[in-house]
């Protein structure tokens, strides 16, 4: 079973990945944040994002959002140009911007458009696809009316977060909607949803023994050392954690720092880590890295959590 990184706005960018990967290791894939097309453009932030030169680890899958083929064309254009043979389509995301586009989730209860999305994935030869999903956008059962339309499209995995659009990350996952998704979908699945333990991950490959893989998101973000946990078969001490999650930060310090232009961009980007980092790290600690004000201090907390770890 497979191990793929999640992927989540403002996190796991090329920086965090390609780190990821070098000092971590474990993911089999990563799945870049979406990209999209609004207003005639793709933002150069994007682009970046998925530029073959600022990607080094070895498996990568641009995602992209969109609601027809019209928008998908240019993303697609892009993908292509830079060499992927492989795209994932976001069906999932529940931000309401994107949803009330019919975009992401906001897409799952609206057949017809799902379809003409498919259609599009049938004629395009040269990339293979594959979703990621919702159960629905705001019923449990919106996934059986697209199930045809998926199944009858070529896609390589379809990966199932078995939440509501509207239910954002309130509640908890419907596993047992997953199994009835899982025993219907013809094509290979991923399950992704809250795994945050070696354990949940073993639970979740022993309940569905036919998994293409799991897709881990908060959860590697909280404890970066999940994947490789589950490719050596055994949990990380907090020590190693730690070690590992310095070299991680300092290497992100030497590339983010100069080009972020300045101490409080580098802040303002390095301490939503920290909201997911650890959960179980000293409160007081964590909470005087969230509210340090200069680099120097950020980097003199993060040091004092780090070697208390
Ligand atoms: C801050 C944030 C950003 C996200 N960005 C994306 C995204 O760009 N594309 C996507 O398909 N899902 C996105 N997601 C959803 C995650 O990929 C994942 O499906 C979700 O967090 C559930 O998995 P988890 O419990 O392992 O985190 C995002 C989630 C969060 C919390």
């Amino acid at each position: 079973m497979k191990i793929y990184s999640a992927p989540l706005q403002g996190y796991t960018e090329a920086v965090w990945r390609n780190l990821h990967s070098s000092v971590f290791g474990g993911v089999d894939t990563y799945y870049t944040p979406f990209l999209r097309y609004e207003r005639n453009e793709i933002r150069s932030k994007d682009i970046r994002d998925v530029e073959r030169k600022n990607n080094t680890v070895s498996s990568l899958v641009p995602q992209i959002i969109a609601s027809s083929p019209e928008e998908m064309q240019p993303l697609l254009q892009l993908i292509g140009a830079e060499g992927y043979n492989r795209v994932d389509i976001n069906m999932g995301c529940s931000f309401i911007l994107q949803a009330k586009r019919k975009r992401g989730a906001g897409i799952l209860s609206y057949p017809d458009m799902v379809s003409a999305l498919m259609q599009e994935v049938s004629k395009n030869k040269d990339i293979k696809f594959s979703v990621k999903m919702r159960l629905g956008w705001e019923s449990k059962d919106e996934w059986r009316e697209l199930m045809p339309i998926l199944n009858d499209a070529p896609l390589c995995s379809v990966t199932m977060h078995p939440r509501l659009g509207v239910e954002q990350y309130k509640k908890s996952v419907d596993v047992d909607a997953f199994a009835e998704f899982y025993n219907e979908c013809k094509h290979p699945v991923i399950y992704n949803g809250d795994i945050l333990t070696l354990s949940n991950i073993k639970q979740i490959k022993e309940r569905f023994p036919d998994l293409e893989g799991v897709m881990l998101g908060r959860g590697l973000l909280a404890n970066p050392a999940l994947a490789v946990e589950y490719k050596e078969e055994r949990e990380f001490t907090n020590q190693e954690k730690a070690t590992l999650i310095r070299a991680m930060h300092d290497k992100m310090y030497e590339e983010l720092s100069p080009r972020l232009l300045g101490n409080t961009q580098f802040l303002s980007k390095m301490k939503p880590y920290w909201e997911y980092l650890l959960p179980d790290m000293l409160k007081k600690e964590k909470k005087a890295i969230l509210k340090s004000s200069t680099i120097e201090k950020y980097m003199m907390n993060v040091n004092i959590a780090l070697s208390n770890y």
